[in-house]
């Protein structure tokens, strides 16, 4: 009997994010111990009502704590031109008969981990306020978290700047802070994302699945398709499920030890994981960036998954 990991899924769903959820739950590597919601994709409202929906959509019961509304020191940006004015346009799901639990997101991530025998790992795919807000409010527990599997930044290039990936540039203090916290970090980064494209046989053959689930994921992907198209990708870069897989598989990424730092002033760099990737400075290496993935052993994890569900 496989020990299953304990892990903590920190979102702001939107489309990958839903996708990153149904991957997790399925999976018999993972114990889930509850999803902590942060505003990005769309309000934190917006966030929390999809992740609602799309927990409760799939018969999936666990606690659902919410987050912050906004970044550390800044104003949230959201991102309605990729995921829509909902935050996950597309399918049309049911309102939840879920209800957030009592705690906010920080205190429930402390409570799982005092209580927890074995160390946790995070799973932010969103910004990092929470985790950060966790780390600053309880740095006695730092020491009770396993790693960070994160979806975020990039060696090289932005998606919301020409410097800057969305997750890091909405909350770049929050980054800083995540990133200098010793905690081992695996950055499931655009260097990598944009790998991990679905392209349209791949929804076809989850479509094809029947269950509502696969078929709700879906058109989740049709709708995602349509801005990543207009971008001029051929398939659709699935981000936050990368790290996911990677906690469930180790071996379908492929990583490389550097140091990673986050710019929290530059004029056109704000929110650039700056990677070290030639090792100019000598500094430790705390960070697993992702460079490359095996795409069809992450789409076929994907469409087993999805059999798991009705
Ligand atoms: O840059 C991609 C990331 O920003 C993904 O996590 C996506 O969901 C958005 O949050
Ligand atoms: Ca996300």
């Amino acid at each position: 009997m496989i020990n299953k990991i304990p892990v903590i899924i920190d979102c702001d769903p939107g489309h990958d994010d839903a996708i990153a959820l149904l991957l997790a739950f399925a999976s018999e590597r993972l114990d889930v111990k509850g999803v902590t919601i942060v505003g990005g994709n769309q309000t934190l409202e917006k966030t929390l009502n999809n992740a609602l929906k799309v927990l409760s959509f799939a018969d999936i019961n666990v606690p659902v704590a919410k987050g912050a509304d906004k970044p550390l020191m800044r104003e949230l940006i959201i991102a309605p031109e990729v995921h829509g004015d909902s935050g996950l346009d597309g399918p049309c799901l049911p309102e939840s008969h879920l209800k957030p639990c009592d705690l906010s997101a920080v205190e429930f991530i402390a409570k799982i981990v005092k209580e927890s025998e074995e160390k946790i790992t995070l799973i932010p795919t969103g910004a990092l306020t929470n985790i950060a807000q966790f780390l600053i409010c309880y740095p006695e527990l730092k020491n009770k978290i396993e790693r960070i599997s994160l979806m975020g930044g990039a060696c090289f290039g932005g998606n919301w700047t020409p410097a800057a990936e969305f997750n890091i540039l909405v909350d770049p203090e929050a980054a800083d802070i995540v990133f200098k916290s010793g905690i081992p970090i695996t950055m499931s980064g655009l260097d990598v994302t944009h790998r991990a494209l679905i392209y349209k046989e791949d929804i076809e053959r989850i479509r094809a699945i029947g269950g509502k689930v696969a078929v709700m994921v879906a058109e989740l992907l049709d709708f995602f398709s349509k801005f990543h198209g207009q971008m001029g990708f051929e398939g659709s870069p699935l981000h936050d499920p990368c790290a996911v897989a990677w906690v469930i598989d180790p071996t379908i990424l492929k990583t490389k030890k550097l140091h990673v730092d986050i710019e929290t002033k530059g004029e056109h760099t704000l929110g650039c994981t700056v990677v070290d990737y030639y090792d100019v400075l000598k500094k430790e290496k705390n960070v697993e960036v992702a460079f490359d993935i095996d795409r069809e052993r992450f789409v076929d994890m994907l469409v087993q998954a999805m059999n798991n569900y009705k």
